[in-house]
């Protein structure tokens, strides 16, 4: 038998869709390197906020990005942004980044500094062996690989998604978030043409696991 090409799977959606855990249930179940790009979003957002960087698009922010350094570490299957040598943590959770977060990722100069930072994944992925990637985010459907062998699309209804996060203790600007994510210019969050749409409300982790890894599933049978 051949071996497994390499694949590329996006997913999409907005906050407390189940990105995260249904990527690492893949992740782990496919060998794929896993690539939350939310997480560098928030780890530029708390970079600039901590260089007191306003989020416009001026001089300043042109001059703070150009400087960073970004470089990927990679933690149990998972990809991980380092700036500077700084290696993110929970800071990147706070309440603090995500009041902030959207205002940051909406400017086209920050969504350039890490167009080709997560497209190289693939190159990181491949060099350590992973049998593919998958790629969370908002645009990577549709802006970063829209050519993915497999384009997942989460939704999950208003009281579903509040719950979630209300479980998990976390303070969140969800509504407004995704406000700002679905109608900015640059990169929207949006279904990309020929996704697959997985609404999450009423299943539970593993029945979307599930329903995700037959499609890919079916793309590595018919290769
Ligand atoms: O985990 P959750 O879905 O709540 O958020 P996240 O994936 O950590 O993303 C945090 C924020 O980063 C989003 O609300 C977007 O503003 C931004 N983001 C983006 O603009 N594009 C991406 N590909 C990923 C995240
Ligand atoms: O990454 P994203 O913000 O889209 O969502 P997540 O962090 O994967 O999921 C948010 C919370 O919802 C987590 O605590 C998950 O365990 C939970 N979840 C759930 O209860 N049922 C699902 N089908 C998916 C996620």
């Amino acid at each position: 038998m051949d071996a497994q090409r390499f694949i590329i799977i996006a997913i999409d959606g907005g906050a407390a869709s189940g990105k995260s855990s249904t990527s690492r249930g893949l992740r782990d179940r496919f060998s794929l390197l896993r690539v939350d790009t939310g997480s560098f979003y928030r780890s530029i957002t708390l970079t600039l906020l901590n260089a007191d960087i306003e989020p416009k698009s001026d001089q300043n922010l042109a001059d703070a990005l150009e400087g960073l350094k970004l470089e990927t570490i990679i933690e149990n299957g998972d990809a991980m942004i380092s700036i500077d040598g700084w290696i993110p943590d929970e800071s990147i959770r706070s309440e603090r980044v995500n009041h902030h977060v959207s205002e940051y990722a909406a400017l086209p100069e920050v969504r350039k500094r890490l167009l080709e930072y997560q497209r190289n994944q693939v190159q990181v992925a491949k060099a350590n062996g992973f049998a593919g990637m998958i790629m969370e985010g908002r645009d990577i459907g549709s802006v970063i690989f829209p050519e993915a062998d497999v384009k997942l699309y989460l939704q999950a209804d208003p009281e579903a998604r509040a719950l979630r996060r209300a479980k998990e203790g976390i303070v969140d600007s969800m509504t407004k978030r995704d406000r700002i994510d679905s109608t900015r210019k640059n990169a929207p969050l949006m279904r990309p043409e020929g996704s697959i749409l997985i609404d999450s409300s009423h299943m539970t982790l593993d029945e979307v696991i599930e329903e995700a890894g037959k499609h890919i599933e079916a793309v590595l049978k018919r290769d």
